[in-house]
């Protein structure tokens, strides 16, 4: 690693890297969407100087002023810097960072509940101006949305209880299909469920904190696969309430899988990490630290940790994992070191950076959270960052490089680069590849890290802005008729057989392998707002309301557009109710992505070398 900094200075300079037009087709509804944006906001702009563009939330960085919302306990602040809001075919012109009063303005202009001036926002193009804030106004207020009035009630009905206390919500309640473990209570499912409930007025923080509780407590029973016993910190997949009628006085049981009786028999790699990012969450809402300063919960943060940081032979400092072992949950490829799990575990140790007390005990956990941090964003921020000019770079790779001066550190083989990816590449916009490991670069798109990335600063902010305007160039092949895919593309014929090994479920544009899921509307949601682009927002809600409810929450679409119901969809999927709610009380109020967003750590040092247009501008 000594020649960084020289092999960096090898590839293509900033000062070269002319920016090209937007490659939008005329008739494109993106571009539409775009053209009519800018030009409302450029009046806007003249009117206000200060209108905001980026939130961004302030975890770590220093700030003298007290915290109202976290009753001072801990330094945050809202910056909002920049102005012209998604105007991407225009460069921004002014920037400006500022607190506080920026939240305010950011949450008039997306509309909050009971502001509604009747200005009825039109799909794939900006409405009229009313003042600074028209253009965002709600037809409705939100609260009283029939669609989210009925995903209100139905997620009150999936509330699991255990003992006479609401412990998570169950994943789908469909009855006309078997329920399999769609019964159980997914610790992954349950994120959007427990943000909805945090962010529902008034708060419902009970369910968070009893299943944050219990899942600690099926953290420490012993776990085992047959004569296998499983790490320690290891946290369930899925929990059910069972009776048990062994003795004689019936009682209530939590069982749990920690992935030996799922498919695959994958541990869930993800749980741990969506349980500490969790746990911020619900400091952040209440204010109250009291939970996170447990010493059971102290030792429950430094258990999923310890499985992560304990040495080995890794030359990288990415998490080397099995295929299967997070949202995808079956064989798709994603072995090795699959971005979701690289910017899950990301934003973790960010998150436990922060909770962990700062006790000497604690020091040398602290000191390897600190550096691994610094190591794993240098390495995903730079080796799997994609974009027109980076794809030049490899396309003109060569092999068999050995020493510290290789540019091709992974010696992959321009060959390995699919043809669909020269079309699907924007001039403008990049995004994080979905693996890098030796020889093998996996190209594919998988919104979940992407989203993740932007929201834990794993992606610094030029990359993050990069992230939006590809999806935005892409719109037809990633949101398409219904939010969102998971992956892009999908793998057909040779691949398929391979790749997933004649897997039934994931058949192209299935499931998957490039179906469609509603539940990850909240996370582009929380991206477009983190990135100033609430009208991308809007249009991907649109989509939404168009079918989701009249169609019963199925869990997933089928189809290079997202057109059709999943095959084995599971209608009345919980997550994709609760991620269709976080979606509306994001828009709603945008001082709700505090709750799953960290700022930038200035601490941590950007990649020297900026690659592409898209990224400076
Ligand atoms: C499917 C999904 C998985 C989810 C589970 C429960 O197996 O792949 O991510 O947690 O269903 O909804």
């Amino acid at each position: 690693m000594a020649s960084i900094e020289s092999d960096n200075n090898n590839l293509i300079p900033e000062e070269i890297t002319e920016i090209p037009p937007p490659p939008e087709k005329p008739h494109s509804p993106s571009l539409q969407r775009h053209v009519a944006f800018s030009v409302v906001n450029e009046n806007e702009e003249i009117d206000n100087n200060n209108s905001s563009s980026a939130v961004t939330t302030t975890e770590e960085s220093a700030s003298s002023s007290e915290n109202p919302d976290t009753g001072g306990s801990e330094q945050s602040s809202i910056t909002v810097d920049s102005v012209c809001l998604e105007a991407t075919l225009r460069p921004v012109s002014v920037r400006s960072s500022t607190s506080a009063a920026n939240l305010e303005s950011l949450c008039e202009q997306t509309g909050s509940a009971g502001k509604c001036n009747g200005n009825t926002p039109k799909s794939g193009g900006a409405v009229k101006s009313n003042g600074a804030n028209g253009y965002f106004q709600h037809p409705i207020p939100i609260a009283e949305h029939p669609m989210v009035k009925e995903a209100w009630s139905l997620l009150e009905k999936s509330y699991v209880y255990y003992k006479g206390i609401s412990v998570g919500t169950v994943a789908a309640s469909d009855p006309s299909a078997e329920a399999l473990n769609y019964n159980q209570v997914f610790v992954r499912d349950f994120v959007p469920s427990a943000l909805a409930c945090l962010m529902k007025d008034p708060p419902d923080t009970e369910i968070v904190k009893n299943f944050l509780l219990k899942t600690l407590h099926l953290q420490s029973r012993e776990k085992r696969i047959d004569n296998f016993t499983l790490g320690e910190g290891v946290m369930p997949a899925s929990f059910k309430v069972v009776i048990d009628e062994k003795n004689e006085r019936v009682k209530e049981i939590l069982e749990a899988d920690y992935g030996g009786t799922a498919i695959g028999r994958v541990a869930p790699m993800d749980s741990g990490f969506w349980w500490i990012i969790l746990l911020r969450s619900y400091v952040k809402s209440t204010s109250d630290r009291s939970l996170a300063d447990q010493p059971d919960v102290q030792k429950g943060m430094k258990l999923i940790l310890d499985l992560c940081l304990s040495d080995g032979f890794d030359t990288f400092p990415s998490l080397l994992c099995a295929d299967a072992c997070c949202m995808i949950d079956r064989r798709m490829g994603i072995y090795g070191y699959p971005i979701e799990i690289q910017a899950l575990f990301f934003f973790a140790l960010r998150c436990a950076k922060n909770m962990l007390k700062e006790v000497p005990d604690n020091k040398e956990l602290l000191d390897k959270i600190n550096s691994k941090i610094k190591a794993l964003s240098y390495h995903i921020r730079t080796y799997y960052w994609l974009d027109y000019t980076q794809l030049n770079n490899i396309y003109r790779y060569k092999t068999e490089e050995y020493s510290h001066t290789a540019l091709n550190k992974f010696n992959v083989s321009p060959e390995s680069i699919p043809d669909w990816l020269f079309e699907f590449m924007p001039l403008r916009g990049g995004y994080f590849i979905g693996n890098v490991s030796p020889a093998r670069m996996d190209f594919r798109w998988f919104l979940l890290g992407n989203c993740i990335a932007i929201l834990s600063s794993l992606a610094t902010p030029k990359q993050a802005s990069a992230i939006m305007d590809l999806i935005e160039a892409r719109w037809d092949e990633l949101v398409g008729e219904m939010p969102l895919k998971i992956s892009y593309p999908a793998l057909e014929g040779n691949d398929w057989n391979i790749i997933t090994g004649f897997d039934s479920k994931n058949t192209r544009w299935s499931y998957h392998n490039g179906g469609s899921w509603p539940v990850l509307l909240w996370l582009l949601v929380s991206a477009c707002i983190k990135t100033a682009r609430p009208q991308m927002a809007r249009n991907a809600i649109e989509l939404v309301e168009k079918r989701l409810s009249n169609d019963g929450w199925p869990e997933y679409y089928d189809g290079k557009t997202g057109r059709y119901i999943g095959k084995q969809a599971r209608k009345f999927q919980t997550w994709s109710i609760s991620g269709y709610l976080v979606a509306k009380k994001m828009l709603e109020n945008p001082a709700n992505l505090l709750l799953v967003s960290l700022e930038e750590d200035k601490t941590i040092a950007k990649p020297k070398l900026i690659r592409s247009a898209s990224w400076s501008n």
